[in-house]
């Protein structure tokens, strides 16, 4: 059977990681600095991580949600401690999209209102109201369209308040720092006051980090940047290191009741201890320390570059901007040069995301590649 073919891919047949590198099935080593779309929080096969989840799977992969499962409450009062994010409580799901979904969902159903406000070059997944929340026509089908979303700029905040004062808009949807968009960010005036205008209108405020959160920004969640306290934090990517799994931190004002969500393979098991080995690493190895320290000396040599016009993001969510799209680039860094990279909607941007434990010498091995690329 066919596989149906929705990914353009490049031909590269990754079989194994360590760390910083991933390994092709001729052992041809590859430095992985998009973190396979930022996943990859704690690097390739990390020693704990193997362990954590060969031993849970010996033990019992899954089992549903109507029983007891301890591990997620470990995993649960883990992610307090380590994200700073007090009194939130935790839904577990299996993805960035679902999170999103459920994100939504709750803010509807908690206003019983259903119009939710996005923002230009946003993206939240490919699910019915995540993928309406999405600044993209080509991935929103016609059964999707009868969501009803208002795409605005990001910075208008003139535009939040009229939106807002209608009176039904359940949510205003965000992310702190736009990841498939390009890395742009608001200012702080725009995310602090769009926080006042939610808690005065009654519309909740959703950070989704399923892409800036669990240390990338230089700090854990990107929304503590700012003053602001979101209702409903959506987390994916970086979560799991590549073992699926999403969830919502969600806003002790908002009362559970069984059966208001649910999934059959959410917070199994097998999810709990990768995320739980997830959150040990980033405390053990104190990974946020480590994105500030290589954030700024990957910045000072960027600047260097006189090719690089922009440098953008934050933390180990950068992003280099050149005068040309950087299509070819990316693929002369991988055949020639054996280094992946992101790209992003804005294709005159060369994306940065690589595991959290990546050190200076990866960062000289990258920029020596890319100054030799661009001008050979
Ligand atoms: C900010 C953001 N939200 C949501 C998603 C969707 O996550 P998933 O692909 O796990 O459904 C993504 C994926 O790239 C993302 O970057």
């Amino acid at each position: 059977m066919p596989l149906f073919n929705v990914y353009p891919l490049y031909n590269v047949t990754p079989v194994a990681g360590k760390g910083l590198f991933v390994y092709d099935e001729n052992d041809t080593e590859y430095l992985d600095l998009y973190g396979g779309h930022a996943v990859i929080s704690i690097g390739h096969s990390h020693t704990k991580y193997v362990t954590a989840i060969s031993d849970q799977v010996a033990k019992l992969g899954f089992y549903s949600n109507a029983v007891q499962n301890s591990l997620q409450k470990q995993l649960a009062d883990k992610l307090e401690i380590v994200s700073d994010c007090k009194d939130y409580e935790l839904f577990l799901c299996n993805s960035g999209a679902e999170a999103n979904e459920n994100a939504l969902k709750l803010a509807s159903f908690k206003t019983n209102k259903s119009r939710v406000v996005a923002f230009k070059n946003g993206f939240h997944g490919r699910t019915s109201a995540a993928v309406a929340a999405t600044d993209n026509k080509n991935i929103i089908a016609p059964i999707n369209a009868q969501q009803q979303v208002t795409i605005l700029d990001l910075n208008d905040i003139n535009g939040v308040k009229t939106e807002l004062e209608k009176g039904d808009v359940c949510a205003v949807i965000v992310e702190f720092i736009q990841g498939v968009g390009g890395l742009d960010q608001a200012t702080t005036e725009f995310f602090e006051q769009v926080d006042v205008l939610c808690k005065a209108n009654n519309t909740f405020f959703i950070a989704d980090e399923v892409q800036s959160g669990y240390g990338r920004s230089g700090k854990f969640f990107a929304f503590q940047h700012y003053n602001v306290t979101p209702d409903v934090i959506s987390i994916a990517k970086g979560m799991g290191n590549g073992f699926p799994i999403g969830g919502v931190l969600i806003h002790p004002s908002i009362e559970a009741k069984f059966g208001m969500l649910g999934t059959t393979f959410g917070g199994n098991h097998l999810a709990c201890a990768a995320g739980l080995s997830v959150l040990n690493v980033i405390q053990d190895e104190s990974l946020i320390d480590n994105v500030h320290t290589i954030s700024e000396y990957f910045i000072k040599i960027a600047k260097t570059i006189p090719e690089i016009k922009n440098i953008k993001g934050r933390g180990l969510m950068l992003g280099l901007e050149f005068d040309f799209e950087v299509g070819d680039l990316r693929k002369k860094l991988i055949y020639d040069y054996h280094i992946f990279t992101g790209g992003a909607a804005n294709k005159k941007l060369l994306r940065i995301l690589p595991p959290l434990t990546i050190k200076k010498d990866h960062i000289n091995q990258f920029f020596e590649a890319l100054v030799d690329a661009i001008h050979n």
